[in-house]
């Protein structure tokens, strides 16, 4: 009965690292899906992580009972805090819902569902380019996926005026993605007085904004400075929704950790839409696991692990910021055309290199290096090792 099912593609991100792993070159190198490494190539896990184990393993009166649907509720408020802020109006006013998802994904596509049901415009903009599975999210949550512009291949930066045009013809009530910060695959932010005009034109048009938060901290080192754009929306009184993950600021990708946060106009909503999540959650995976959760609400409650975490987080995110200074260093002293400045303007896990589906299939088949066909790389798959391989090839596929 099975006969006619016809072999799916891989996945555009993760079939990058099926591709990889095959691959017995002893000089490959994964720059395709958005991993931490070391300087030495190698997966971490936090400090700050390792010691949250501990203590759990060490709590004998610890459990493994089912959770509640919407998951730990101290989960729950910390990572509400984390995100709008300690101080958050909506917080204090009992006016956020946030529930337990698995990681940035499923927060996505449990909010995604929520509005396909209780909302009454079904049409979420996207910005173009965008992560490949928000189109996948989305249109099988049952919204009818548009796009808005938001790059610009000729500056590699932000095509600000036809971000305002597409929004501004947008039907009102539409929902909008936006990339709290560190857009992916571009690596292009919009800055805080850019983000201040979006915030005004949506607010105008009545749309709802719906933040995907991947990396918070991850971009500049700050949690704070990377929730900024979100907080602002948050402080006007409207609606919003939050997904965040904690795949990349806590290294917990595995561990599937995130939430969905609902800003609503008051209590009582709030209350309800909670509610109306549930039903969402419980036919489609019942409640979310303990572990990870856990890692996270106990670094988040103690002042030691937290700290320990933020200076952590800030390691990796200047490791990052050191690879891409170092990548264009490597580029202009092979005296590589093009201007390459995009790469220490851009920010955040990727670079947006501007190389074609053909360089980069060259770059893989003669050098090893493995990367989306869009021309992303994953800056936190690179180190000071590894930056001359990679601008050799670039050098190589532009020069052909
Ligand atoms: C990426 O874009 O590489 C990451 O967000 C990982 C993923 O799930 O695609």
């Amino acid at each position: 009965v099975f006969a006619h099912v016809v072999q799916a593609p891989e996945d555009p991100i993760l079939g990058v690292t099926v591709a990889y792993l095959k691959d017995p070159s002893p000089i490959k190198l994964n720059l395709g899906v958005g991993a931490y490494r070391t300087e030495e190539g190698k997966p971490v896990v936090l400090n700050a992580v390792r010691k949250a184990e501990h203590q759990l393993v060490n709590d004998v009166s610890r459990v493994k009972e089912y959770l509640p649907i919407v998951g730990i509720a101290e989960f729950n408020k910390l990572s509400a805090k984390l995100i709008l802020g300690a101080d958050s109006p909506a917080i204090q006013q009992n006016r956020v819902t946030t529930v337990q998802c698995l990681s940035g994904t499923g927060s996505l596509r449990v909010g995604g569902e929520f509005l396909a049901r209780h909302y009454h415009e079904r049409s979420i903009y996207i910005p173009q380019p965008t992560w490949g599975n928000h189109i996948k999210v989305f249109a099988l949550s049952g919204l009818t996926v548009k796009t808005y512009r938001y790059y610009d291949p000729a500056t590699r930066g932000l095509n600000f005026q036809g971000l305002l045009e597409d929004l501004g013809s947008a039907p009102s009530g539409a929902i909008v993605l936006l990339h709290a910060c560190a857009h992916n695959p571009t690596g292009v932010d919009p800055t805080l007085e850019q983000w201040e005009q979006i915030r005004q034109l949506i607010r105008s048009k009545a749309l709802l904004p719906f933040f995907d938060s991947a990396y918070q901290g991850f971009a500049s080192g700050s949690l704070d400075a990377d929730a900024q754009p979100i907080r602002t929306f948050a402080a006007d009184g409207g609606e919003l929704l939050v997904a965040q993950s904690y795949a990349k600021n806590m290294g917990l990708y595995g561990e599937r950790v995130g939430a969905l946060s609902i800003v609503c106009k008051t209590a009582d909503v709030a209350v309800r839409v909670e509610s109306q999540l549930k039903l969402v959650i419980r036919p489609m995976y019942s409640n979310p696991p303990i572990h990870g959760a856990s890692i996270v609400a106990t670094i988040l409650r103690d002042r030691n692990l937290y700290d320990e975490w933020t200076v952590e987080l800030k390691a990796m995110a200047d490791r990052i910021i050191s690879m891409r200074q170092q990548l264009f260093d490597a580029l202009q002293a092979r005296g590589t055309p093009g201007d390459w400045s995009h790469i220490i303007k851009q920010i955040g896990m990727f670079t947006f290199t501007g190389l074609n589906a053909e360089q980069v299939a060259f770059m893989t088949g003669e050098y090893h290096i493995y990367m989306t066909s869009d021309g992303r790389i994953s800056m936190a798959g690179l180190s000071t090792k590894t930056v001359p391989h990679l601008a050799d090839a670039i050098h190589a596929a532009v020069t052909r």
